[in-house]
């Protein structure tokens, strides 16, 4: 398997994530895409909203904002409870996580030196909203983006024409202080979520459990992630949040162990309650059918974007020997490659007339065109960000208006006239699509 180092390295070279503010020393937990990354970004995304909003009758989108009414945070718990505990070193002060040192641990595992007593630490970045900076205009970057799919609720249910049971998903930037940020991109301060909050009548909440544990482990299948690479753990009862009733958790095989990238929990009547609670604003459903009123149970999908395009990478790195040289690639499904197809004219000087074609098929896929550089350097950094098909046009094209399209994983290259080149990328590339 790859280590962190090795991807860390292929993912600055090859443009798809920076740290951030590199050029002042970095900033850490917090990283940059570059135009590589953007597109396999944009494209995970693009296809979690397929799945989960655009395919289905029973669930619609949202966009809330990232700060909100601070008693949003009161009422959902986390000024209270969302916190870390944490000892700092006296002598190098360093900051530790008190729960990933050993047991009992008082003497800094780095520089030898005492630590200091165990503290809470919330992980919530405050700011000031408004001119005054004083304790009634504090508000928090949300650490989560379902707690507004909560409070507007009562919008959605009045505007949407849905019924129970029926979600609630969105996607959007997270921010959480954390005090280890780790792994590349693993663990982050900034981050990205992908929520959807499925609304249902309290006795079904196990059944819609068990259903979205398996809808979502089939959507990281539909990525291309293999299903060795896959597994799911439930939660033991002392390990659940305090709003969850049941959680399973989608785990993939990181270099560094099995890590959590989605979390699916039976939240029950929990969050409507609490902002019903602290609000005054009854958030029920007043079912027609059965002529009742109840608070409905939520079942939550939370994954994060990053560690879900860590974990595509992983599982999509390959190293092959190829007459004595080593090919790196990346093995992406068609459907996320940030390239889906290169067209590359064979010398700089058939640029011209291979254009016309990149630019017929920059209308249906991601199609780059390079001219520059030898040939294999050109098919090395295509299969190092993962492009399943290269188009090649050579000097015989002119004559027999045909080119080569060259396979990422096999190498096998196919001549095929010009004409053909869309539909066959569109039969392997459509089809890939509809299949996700
Ligand atoms: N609304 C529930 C919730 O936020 P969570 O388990 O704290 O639950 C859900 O987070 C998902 O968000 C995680 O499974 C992970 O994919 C992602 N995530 C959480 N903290 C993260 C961080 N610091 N950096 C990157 N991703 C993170």
């Amino acid at each position: 398997m790859v280590d962190m180092e090795t991807l860390a390295s292929l993912c600055k070279r090859r443009g798809i994530i920076f740290q951030s503010s590199e050029i002042y020393g970095g900033i850490n937990g917090f990283w940059d895409y570059g135009p590589v990354g953007t597109e396999l970004r944009r494209r995970i995304k693009e296809t979690w909203w397929r799945n989960m909003v655009q395919w289905r009758e029973n669930v619609v989108g949202l966009d809330t904002t990232i700060i909100a009414h601070p008693r949003t945070w009161e009422a959902s718990g986390h000024l209270q409870s969302f916190s870390d505990p944490m000892v700092d070193c006296k002598q190098c002060k360093r900051r530790f996580r008190a729960d990933e040192l050993a047991e009992g641990a008082q003497v800094c595992p780095e520089c030898g030196g005492a630590l200091t007593a165990l503290r809470q630490f919330n992980l919530m970045f405050q700011t000031h909203v408004g001119a005054a900076v004083d304790a009634a205009s504090i508000a928090y970057l949300r650490p989560e983006t379902c707690q507004s799919i909560f409070t507007q609720f009562r919008n959605v249910l009045g505007t949407s024409r849905m019924k129970v049971p029926f979600g609630i998903a969105q996607i959007g930037k997270a921010f959480r202080n954390e005090i280890t940020p780790r792994n590349f991109i693993f663990r982050s301060r900034e981050f990205e979520q992908m929520e959807m909050e499925f609304f249902c009548h309290p006795d079904d909440s196990r059944q819609w459990h068990e259903y979205w544990v398996s809808e979502r482990l089939a959507w990281f299948r539909s990525v291309g992630i293999r299903a060795t690479s896959l597994r799911i753990r439930f939660h033991a009862a002392d390990e659940l949040a305090h709003y969850a009733k049941a959680c399973s958790d989608i785990e993939f095989e990181m270099p560094f162990g099995w890590s959590e990238m989605e979390g699916i929990a039976d939240r029950s009547t929990y969050d409507l309650t609490q902002h019903s609670t602290h609000s005054g604003t009854p958030l029920e459903y007043f079912d027609q059918e059965t002529n009742s009123r109840f608070v409905p149970a939520v079942v939550e999908t939370s994954v994060g974007v990053d560690r879900t395009l860590l974990a595509i990478l992983v599982d999509a790195y390959r190293e092959e020997e190829v007459r004595g040289e080593t090919r790196v690639l990346l093995a992406l499904h068609p459907t996320i490659a940030p390239v889906q197809v290169a067209v590359l004219p064979l010398s700089q000087k058939l640029g011209d007339v291979a254009l016309p074609l990149a630019q017929d098929l920059r209308r249906e896929f991601a199609t780059e065109f390079d001219v520059a550089g030898s040939i294999g350097r050109r098919y090395r950094r295509q299969d190092e960000i993962g492009t399943p098909f290269c188009v090649t046009y050579d000097f015989q094209s002119n004559e027999d208006h045909a080119v080569t399209v060259r396979h990422r994983d096999s190498m096998q290259q196919d001549r095929m006239a010009i004409g053909q080149v869309q539909q066959y990328l569109r039969e392997h590339l459509t089809t890939a699509l509809v299949q996700s």
